[in-house]
């Protein structure tokens, strides 16, 4: 069923695993990664960035995830707001049926963060939707709003002695916060390196609240390999290593966002089938084999998160 986030994450809390939170696009994508949860009875949160809603349409995405929902009754299936960037939008999310949104300020202020996730707080939680805040900043790109560069993401790690004072004062129900990763394929000039102490303290300061990681992808070595091999051009690509990710799941991370692997699954697939068959122009006979690719990559993750058989 279609289900909030407050239950997976008590559960993945008390069990020491993370639900993954998977950025949908289109219908393959979407299939890709239901088929992977259905198969390894994995909780699920399918997430919406404000990048997909105007690629796709909400009415699109949010017709696709009824129906991902509706062929799987057996799995609980979260449809959240990636990066909210205004109240505003947040809100119209609320209104269009989703059971998570994500407030993203963390561009702002320490104040101005805590006004502005207040009144997404206020307006979602009249409407039973829980939210998920973000303190501290990550690199990388989304969608229009760049982030730190790479080599200066360390500077804008998570502060510690905010989060209870911000968690208080907001009211917020999960908070992302910046150990080090950030988002694409381009995470770390030289050695992947995450700020475990920074994890550690907010655990500390925080018991039993949930935590969040965004810019999760692992850039796995063989994708990589493939994409460069038929023609991609990402040299150098790097992301976060999965037993970095695996060591997060057990302290308080509950959700865990990828994308980007995600992406390079489907790239290198593609790119694949372009190489080796190029007499093919059935669009089937590439994205086909590009969501079946996607599930394979959900398959890999659900075992990294631990989340795998907790449906
Ligand atoms: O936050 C980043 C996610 O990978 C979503 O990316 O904004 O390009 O859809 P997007
Ligand atoms: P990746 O780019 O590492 O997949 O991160 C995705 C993300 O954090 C979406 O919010
Ligand atoms: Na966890
Ligand atoms: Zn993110």
């Amino acid at each position: 069923p279609l289900v909030g986030t407050k239950k997976m994450f008590e559960m993945a809390y008390k069990n020491g695993y993370a639900v993954g939170a998977f950025n949908v696009n289109n219908m393959e994508i979407t299939q890709g990664i239901v088929e992977a949860v259905a198969e390894e009875k994995a909780p699920l949160i399918l997430q919406i960035s404000r990048g997909a809603r105007s690629y796709a349409s909400m009415s699109y995405l949010k017709a696709i995830i009824d129906t991902a929902v509706a062929e799987n009754p057996d799995i609980p299936i979260a449809m959240h707001l990636d990066h909210g960037d205004t109240v505003e939008t947040c809100k119209q999310c609320v209104d269009d049926g989703f059971t998570s949104v994500m407030i993203d300020a963390s561009h702002s202020p320490f104040a101005e963060n805590i006004e502005i996730t207040k009144k997404v707080v206020e307006y979602a939680h009249a409407h039973g939707v829980s939210v998920e805040a973000e303190l501290g900043q990550l690199g990388g790109i989304e969608e229009d709003v760049v982030g730190v560069a790479a080599d200066d993401v360390s500077k804008h790690l998570t502060d510690p002695d905010e989060v209870v004072e911000f968690v208080e004062k907001t009211g917020c129900d999960s908070l992302a916060i910046a150990i080090g990763t950030s988002h694409g394929a381009y995470k770390f000039k030289s050695e992947p390196k995450l700020a475990f102490e920074v994890l550690e303290q907010v655990h500390e300061k925080l018991p039993g609240f949930p935590l969040v990681m965004h810019g999760s992808s692992s850039v796995p070595q063989e994708f990589k390999d493939l994409i460069n091999k038929y023609g991609g051009n990402m040299p150098d690509a790097v992301g976060v290593p999965e037993d970095a990710i695996s060591k997060a799941v057990k302290l308080a991370i509950c959700k865990v966002n990828i994308d980007t692997d995600l992406r390079m699954a489907l790239t290198a697939k593609i790119r694949e089938v372009f190489s080796t068959k190029p007499e093919e122009f059935d669009p089937r006979k590439y994205l086909g084999p590009g969501r079946a690719a996607i599930k394979d990559m959900v398959k890999r993750k659900l075992h990294v998160l631990g989340c795998a058989g907790k449906a």
